[in-house]
Protein backbone atom coordinates (compact mmCIF):
# COMPACT_ATOMS: atom_id res chain seq x y z
CA UNK A 1 0.00 0.00 0.00
CA UNK A 2 2.67 2.28 1.16
CA UNK A 3 4.40 1.46 -1.82
CA UNK A 4 1.82 2.40 -4.28
CA UNK A 5 0.62 5.79 -2.36
CA UNK A 6 4.38 6.72 -3.25
CA UNK A 7 4.07 5.36 -7.36
CA UNK A 8 1.43 8.12 -7.37
CA UNK A 9 3.30 10.80 -5.68
CA UNK A 10 5.97 10.10 -8.06
CA UNK A 11 3.70 10.33 -11.28
CA UNK A 12 1.42 13.03 -9.99
CA UNK A 13 5.00 15.01 -9.99
CA UNK A 14 5.70 13.98 -12.93
CA UNK A 15 2.47 15.29 -14.56
CA UNK A 16 3.03 18.48 -12.50
CA UNK A 17 6.30 18.94 -13.68
CA UNK A 18 5.45 18.17 -17.65
CA UNK A 19 1.88 20.55 -17.87
CA UNK A 20 4.06 23.69 -16.70
CA UNK A 21 7.34 23.08 -17.92
CA UNK A 22 5.89 21.57 -21.19
CA UNK A 23 7.94 24.18 -23.55
CA UNK A 24 11.10 24.05 -21.90
CA UNK A 25 10.79 20.22 -22.33
CA UNK A 26 9.89 20.05 -25.44
CA UNK A 27 12.24 22.65 -26.58
CA UNK A 28 15.18 19.90 -24.83
CA UNK A 29 14.15 17.15 -27.07
CA UNK A 30 13.16 19.24 -30.20
CA UNK A 31 15.71 18.56 -32.97
CA UNK A 32 16.44 21.84 -34.84
CA UNK A 33 15.02 21.32 -37.87
CA UNK A 34 15.89 24.70 -39.31
CA UNK A 35 19.44 26.82 -38.58
CA UNK A 36 19.53 29.64 -36.57
CA UNK A 37 20.89 32.77 -37.72
CA UNK A 38 21.98 36.08 -36.09
CA UNK A 39 20.05 39.36 -37.42
CA UNK A 40 22.89 40.96 -39.11
CA UNK A 41 22.85 38.03 -41.98
CA UNK A 42 19.54 39.66 -43.24
CA UNK A 43 20.96 42.78 -44.41
CA UNK A 44 23.54 45.23 -43.81
CA UNK A 45 21.52 47.70 -41.55
CA UNK A 46 21.26 45.29 -38.88
CA UNK A 47 25.53 45.98 -39.00
CA UNK A 48 27.12 47.31 -35.49
CA UNK A 49 30.06 49.48 -34.18
CA UNK A 50 32.41 47.73 -32.07
CA UNK A 51 33.08 50.28 -29.54
CA UNK A 52 34.83 48.32 -27.41
CA UNK A 53 35.58 44.37 -26.58
CA UNK A 54 32.55 44.16 -24.53
CA UNK A 55 29.91 46.58 -26.28
CA UNK A 56 29.07 46.71 -29.97
CA UNK A 57 26.63 49.67 -30.77
CA UNK A 58 24.20 49.60 -33.84
CA UNK A 59 24.35 52.17 -36.52
CA UNK A 60 22.68 55.10 -36.99
CA UNK A 61 20.42 53.53 -40.46
CA UNK A 62 19.20 51.30 -37.66
CA UNK A 63 17.83 53.75 -35.61
CA UNK A 64 13.59 53.57 -36.06
CA UNK A 65 10.27 55.12 -34.92
CA UNK A 66 9.17 53.12 -32.76
CA UNK A 67 6.39 52.80 -29.37
CA UNK A 68 5.55 50.70 -27.08
CA UNK A 69 1.95 49.03 -25.53
CA UNK A 70 1.62 49.07 -22.28
CA UNK A 71 -0.05 45.81 -20.79
CA UNK A 72 -3.56 47.78 -19.24
CA UNK A 73 -4.20 47.96 -23.40
CA UNK A 74 -4.68 44.34 -23.36
CA UNK A 75 -3.98 44.01 -27.47
CA UNK A 76 -3.38 40.58 -28.43
CA UNK A 77 -1.55 39.09 -31.01
CA UNK A 78 1.79 41.05 -31.01
CA UNK A 79 5.10 41.45 -31.97
CA UNK A 80 7.74 41.95 -29.08
CA UNK A 81 9.50 45.29 -29.42
CA UNK A 82 12.99 43.36 -30.35
CA UNK A 83 11.06 41.67 -33.22
CA UNK A 84 9.12 45.29 -33.83
CA UNK A 85 12.64 46.64 -34.16
CA UNK A 86 13.78 44.32 -36.97
CA UNK A 87 10.85 44.90 -39.21
CA UNK A 88 11.10 48.03 -38.38
CA UNK A 89 15.23 48.32 -39.93
CA UNK A 90 13.86 45.90 -42.95
CA UNK A 91 10.58 48.49 -43.71
CA UNK A 92 13.62 51.29 -43.79
CA UNK A 93 14.76 49.60 -46.85
CA UNK A 94 11.79 48.46 -48.63
CA UNK A 95 9.55 50.50 -50.57
CA UNK A 96 6.41 47.92 -50.65
CA UNK A 97 5.18 45.79 -48.25
CA UNK A 98 2.35 43.28 -47.38
CA UNK A 99 1.29 41.74 -44.47
CA UNK A 100 -0.82 39.10 -43.81
CA UNK A 101 -2.84 39.62 -40.30
CA UNK A 102 -3.24 43.29 -39.10
CA UNK A 103 -4.82 42.56 -35.71
CA UNK A 104 -4.50 46.29 -33.56
CA UNK A 105 -1.85 47.78 -36.16
CA UNK A 106 1.45 47.64 -33.90
CA UNK A 107 3.75 46.24 -36.80
CA UNK A 108 1.55 47.91 -39.50
CA UNK A 109 2.25 51.33 -37.76
CA UNK A 110 6.13 50.46 -37.37
CA UNK A 111 5.90 49.96 -41.02
CA UNK A 112 4.95 53.31 -42.40
CA UNK A 113 6.63 55.21 -39.66
CA UNK A 114 9.90 53.81 -41.10
CA UNK A 115 9.58 53.30 -44.63
CA UNK A 116 9.93 56.11 -47.36
CA UNK A 117 7.06 58.77 -47.89
CA UNK A 118 6.70 57.20 -51.43
CA UNK A 119 6.21 53.54 -49.63
CA UNK A 120 2.85 51.49 -49.91
CA UNK A 121 1.71 49.09 -47.52
CA UNK A 122 -1.03 46.37 -47.96
CA UNK A 123 -2.30 44.67 -44.88
CA UNK A 124 -4.83 42.05 -44.97
CA UNK A 125 -6.96 41.12 -42.20
CA UNK A 126 -10.31 39.83 -41.09
CA UNK A 127 -12.39 42.15 -39.28
CA UNK A 128 -15.10 41.11 -36.86
CA UNK A 129 -17.86 40.03 -39.41
CA UNK A 130 -15.66 38.15 -41.33
CA UNK A 131 -14.98 35.46 -39.08
CA UNK A 132 -18.60 33.96 -39.37
CA UNK A 133 -17.44 32.14 -42.93
CA UNK A 134 -14.07 30.80 -41.21
CA UNK A 135 -14.04 27.48 -42.32
CA UNK A 136 -11.46 25.07 -40.12
CA UNK A 137 -9.57 21.98 -41.63
CA UNK A 138 -9.81 18.74 -39.88
CA UNK A 139 -5.74 18.97 -39.91
CA UNK A 140 -6.21 22.63 -38.23
CA UNK A 141 -4.85 23.45 -34.72
CA UNK A 142 -8.12 24.12 -32.61
CA UNK A 143 -6.40 26.77 -30.31
CA UNK A 144 -5.02 28.52 -33.77
CA UNK A 145 -8.60 28.59 -34.59
CA UNK A 146 -10.07 29.96 -31.78
CA UNK A 147 -7.09 32.98 -31.32
CA UNK A 148 -8.29 33.98 -34.77
CA UNK A 149 -12.06 34.54 -33.61
CA UNK A 150 -10.05 36.40 -30.62
CA UNK A 151 -7.38 38.46 -32.70
CA UNK A 152 -10.36 39.48 -35.59
CA UNK A 153 -12.19 41.93 -33.42
CA UNK A 154 -10.69 45.21 -34.83
CA UNK A 155 -12.18 47.87 -37.08
CA UNK A 156 -9.99 50.71 -36.36
CA UNK A 157 -5.91 50.37 -35.96
CA UNK A 158 -3.26 52.08 -33.47
CA UNK A 159 -2.36 54.31 -37.04
CA UNK A 160 -6.04 55.31 -37.76
CA UNK A 161 -6.09 58.85 -38.06
CA UNK A 162 -2.41 59.35 -37.77
CA UNK A 163 -0.16 61.10 -40.88
CA UNK A 164 0.94 57.60 -42.01
CA UNK A 165 -2.39 56.11 -42.28
CA UNK A 166 -2.29 57.35 -45.87
CA UNK A 167 0.34 55.09 -46.72
CA UNK A 168 -1.89 52.37 -45.53
CA UNK A 169 -4.32 50.20 -47.60
CA UNK A 170 -6.38 47.49 -45.52
CA UNK A 171 -8.11 44.51 -46.65
CA UNK A 172 -10.98 42.90 -45.20
CA UNK A 173 -10.72 39.60 -46.72
CA UNK A 174 -10.10 36.34 -45.85
CA UNK A 175 -6.69 35.40 -46.76
CA UNK A 176 -8.03 31.61 -48.36
CA UNK A 177 -10.02 33.89 -50.92
CA UNK A 178 -7.29 36.48 -51.87
CA UNK A 179 -6.00 36.62 -55.32
CA UNK A 180 -2.56 36.82 -55.37
CA UNK A 181 -2.23 37.73 -58.92
CA UNK A 182 -2.53 41.20 -59.83
CA UNK A 183 0.87 41.50 -57.02
CA UNK A 184 3.17 38.93 -58.63
CA UNK A 185 6.59 40.04 -57.60
CA UNK A 186 5.70 43.21 -56.47
CA UNK A 187 6.62 43.11 -52.71
CA UNK A 188 10.14 44.15 -51.26
CA UNK A 189 8.70 42.96 -47.85
CA UNK A 190 6.35 40.36 -46.88
CA UNK A 191 5.43 39.69 -43.23
CA UNK A 192 2.91 36.92 -42.88
CA UNK A 193 1.29 36.82 -39.18
CA UNK A 194 -1.98 35.93 -40.07
CA UNK A 195 -4.37 32.81 -39.45
CA UNK A 196 -1.70 30.51 -37.74
CA UNK A 197 -3.83 27.23 -38.43
CA UNK A 198 -1.79 24.85 -41.07
CA UNK A 199 -4.25 25.31 -43.85
CA UNK A 200 -3.60 29.47 -44.03
CA UNK A 201 -0.04 29.56 -42.72
CA UNK A 202 0.49 26.96 -45.93
CA UNK A 203 -2.05 29.48 -48.62
CA UNK A 204 -0.34 32.89 -46.77
CA UNK A 205 3.22 31.15 -47.23
CA UNK A 206 2.60 29.67 -51.02
CA UNK A 207 0.75 33.42 -52.11
CA UNK A 208 3.86 34.97 -50.40
CA UNK A 209 6.35 32.83 -52.49
CA UNK A 210 4.74 34.24 -55.69
CA UNK A 211 4.32 37.90 -54.19
CA UNK A 212 7.35 38.18 -53.13
CA UNK A 213 10.22 40.13 -55.64
CA UNK A 214 13.79 39.42 -56.12
CA UNK A 215 16.41 40.59 -53.55
CA UNK A 216 12.56 40.52 -51.17
CA UNK A 217 12.44 39.64 -47.94
CA UNK A 218 9.32 37.27 -46.62
CA UNK A 219 9.32 37.30 -42.43
CA UNK A 220 7.15 35.03 -40.43
CA UNK A 221 6.11 35.74 -37.20
CA UNK A 222 5.19 33.12 -34.06
CA UNK A 223 7.76 30.44 -34.76
CA UNK A 224 7.51 28.87 -31.27
CA UNK A 225 8.38 25.24 -30.59
CA UNK A 226 6.54 24.05 -28.07
CA UNK A 227 3.75 26.20 -27.90
CA UNK A 228 0.65 24.99 -28.53
CA UNK A 229 -1.06 28.02 -30.60
CA UNK A 230 2.42 27.92 -32.88
CA UNK A 231 1.83 23.94 -33.42
CA UNK A 232 0.75 24.69 -37.18
CA UNK A 233 3.15 27.86 -37.84
CA UNK A 234 6.09 25.23 -36.77
CA UNK A 235 4.71 22.25 -38.30
CA UNK A 236 4.76 24.10 -42.00
CA UNK A 237 7.84 25.83 -41.88
CA UNK A 238 9.62 22.88 -40.63
CA UNK A 239 8.04 20.78 -44.10
CA UNK A 240 8.57 23.99 -46.38
CA UNK A 241 12.19 24.85 -45.61
CA UNK A 242 12.97 21.23 -46.62
CA UNK A 243 13.30 22.91 -49.90
CA UNK A 244 13.36 26.44 -49.48
CA UNK A 245 16.11 28.31 -47.40
CA UNK A 246 14.61 29.69 -44.13
CA UNK A 247 16.24 30.39 -41.28
CA UNK A 248 14.87 31.20 -37.78
CA UNK A 249 16.50 34.74 -36.42
CA UNK A 250 18.05 34.39 -32.90
CA UNK A 251 16.30 35.46 -30.19
CA UNK A 252 12.95 35.83 -32.23
CA UNK A 253 10.17 34.09 -33.61
CA UNK A 254 10.70 35.33 -36.85
CA UNK A 255 11.56 33.16 -39.99
CA UNK A 256 13.03 34.53 -43.01
CA UNK A 257 13.18 34.11 -46.11
CA UNK A 258 15.01 35.73 -49.10
CA UNK A 259 14.13 35.72 -52.58
CA UNK A 260 17.78 35.31 -54.42
CA UNK A 261 18.12 37.89 -57.71
C1 LIG B 1 -1.56 37.57 -34.74
S1 LIG B 1 -2.69 38.75 -35.35
C2 LIG B 1 -1.64 39.80 -36.29
C3 LIG B 1 -0.73 40.69 -35.47
C4 LIG B 1 -0.15 41.83 -36.24
N1 LIG B 1 0.56 41.37 -37.39
C5 LIG B 1 0.80 42.61 -35.35
O1 LIG B 1 2.01 42.38 -35.43
O2 LIG B 1 0.36 43.45 -34.56
C6 LIG B 1 -3.52 37.79 -36.57
C7 LIG B 1 -4.42 38.57 -37.53
O3 LIG B 1 -4.63 37.72 -38.66
C8 LIG B 1 -5.95 37.88 -39.11
N2 LIG B 1 -6.33 36.66 -39.84
C9 LIG B 1 -6.47 35.41 -39.34
N3 LIG B 1 -6.86 34.56 -40.31
C10 LIG B 1 -6.96 35.29 -41.44
C11 LIG B 1 -7.35 35.00 -42.77
N4 LIG B 1 -7.69 33.76 -43.15
N5 LIG B 1 -7.37 35.99 -43.67
C12 LIG B 1 -7.02 37.26 -43.31
N6 LIG B 1 -6.64 37.59 -42.06
C13 LIG B 1 -6.62 36.64 -41.14
C14 LIG B 1 -6.76 38.11 -37.84
O4 LIG B 1 -7.95 38.77 -38.15
C15 LIG B 1 -5.78 38.95 -37.01
O5 LIG B 1 -6.02 40.31 -37.28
Amino acid sequence: MKNFFLLILIISNFIFIFIHFKKKIKNIFYKKKIIETDVNEIHNIFETVKIDEIIQAPKKKAIIKTFSISAENKIVGMTSDYEAWIIGCISKVSKNIFEFGTCSGKTTYIMALNSSIDSKIITLTLGPSDVEDLRIDNADNKVSYRNIINESIYKKFLFSGSEEENKIEVIFKNSLKFDEKNYEKAFDLIFIDGGHTYSIVKNDSEKAFKMIRKNGIILWHDYNVGKTSSKDVVKYINKVSENRKIKKIKNTSLCFYKEEG
